[in-house]
């Protein structure tokens, strides 16, 4: 049996550090960080989230700013607000939650996020310092699977790591990360021929795909780490990950549970991302 991955008690104990960090470091400066989430629209699952964000803010002590816009607002309606925010001392960090509504280009208004507070680490600008090797603000669900491989000491350099998924949210990001803690990393996406057998040379298997438990125990080598980045329902309502739990544990080394695995990690990484943000804005290092 796999050990489990523990990101729920993980991004507990994270969220604990940041908070005893903004409680110091607010102090000193006069000033919380402070956390802007904009939601168009009112998509459930959007809510969701961005409820547990600004609450997830609110317990490590940073201010989060809530901004509701409804469905049809005009695309200029979101870019004067994300500018009168880019302008905002109070604001460290600018979350837009996606997806858009359609009549919304979503490349246009992430880049008119100043990169300097993109806690989300989607602006063009902090995607290109991330796979040049420079710091950067790093997208949090990435950053919080390195950190939950990194806290369980599964070794990366050298070994191989295939990702299913080529988002710009995850796959492609996570790419870059392995590939700077010197992983041999593989994309493998819905096109990739023969997916099993790519995936079964991985010692690290990330599945990003958003197909409820499409990655069955013939995709796993004996052994192997499998972070599961999916949150699906499955045919009977119930939320499951990429991965057939209960067969991928029996073969896997270590294993991320769904529920309680990457999601808690994400929100810890957005709380870290929006510290390190208001402490570059004011040179704190
Ligand atoms: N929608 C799904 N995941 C994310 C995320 O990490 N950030 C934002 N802004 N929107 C999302």
């Amino acid at each position: 049996m796999a050990t489990i991955i523990d990101g729920k008690a993980l991004a507990a104990k994270i969220r604990q550090e940041i908070a005893n960090e903004v409680n110091s470091v607010a102090a000193a400066a006069g000033r919380r960080p402070g956390l802007a989430v904009i939601q168009v629209g009112a998509d459930p699952a959007s809510s969701v989230y961005v409820r547990n964000k600004k609450k997830a803010c609110e317990e490590a002590g940073i201010v989060s700013f809530g901004y509701d816009l409804p469905e049809d607002a005009s695309q200029e309606q979101l870019l004067e607000l994300i500018e009168a925010l880019n302008q905002d001392e109070r604001v460290d960090g600018i979350l837009c939650q996606l997806p858009l509504p359609d009549h919304m280009d979503e490349f246009t208004v992430l880049n008119a996020i100043r990169p300097e507070k993109d806690v989300d680490g989607f602006h063009p600008v902090n995607v290109g310092l991330l796979s040049t090797g420079h710091k950067s603000l790093v997208s949090c669900t990435p950053a919080g699977v390195l950190e939950m491989l990194k806290a369980y000491n599964i070794e990366i350099k050298g070994k191989r790591c295939v990702i299913i998924g080529r988002s710009n949210i995850v796959g492609k990001p996570v790419a870059q990360l392995m590939l700077r803690e010197h992983a041999t990393v593989t994309i493998a996406h819905s096109r990739t021929v023969d997916l099993p057998k790519i995936c079964r040379d991985a010692d690290i298997l990330i599945a990003a795909v958003g197909r409820a438990e499409m990655v069955t125990a013939d995709y796993i080598k004996p052994g192997a780490t499998v972070i599961d980045v999916g949150i699906n329902r499955n045919e009977q309502g119930k939320l499951v990950g990429d991965v057939r739990f209960e067969e991928a544990s029996q073969i896997a080394g270590a294993i991320t549970p769904v529920p309680g695995g990457v999601g808690p990690m994400t929100i810890a990484m957005l709380l870290k991302n929006t510290v390190q943000a208001y402490r570059q804005a004011r040179g704190i290092l």
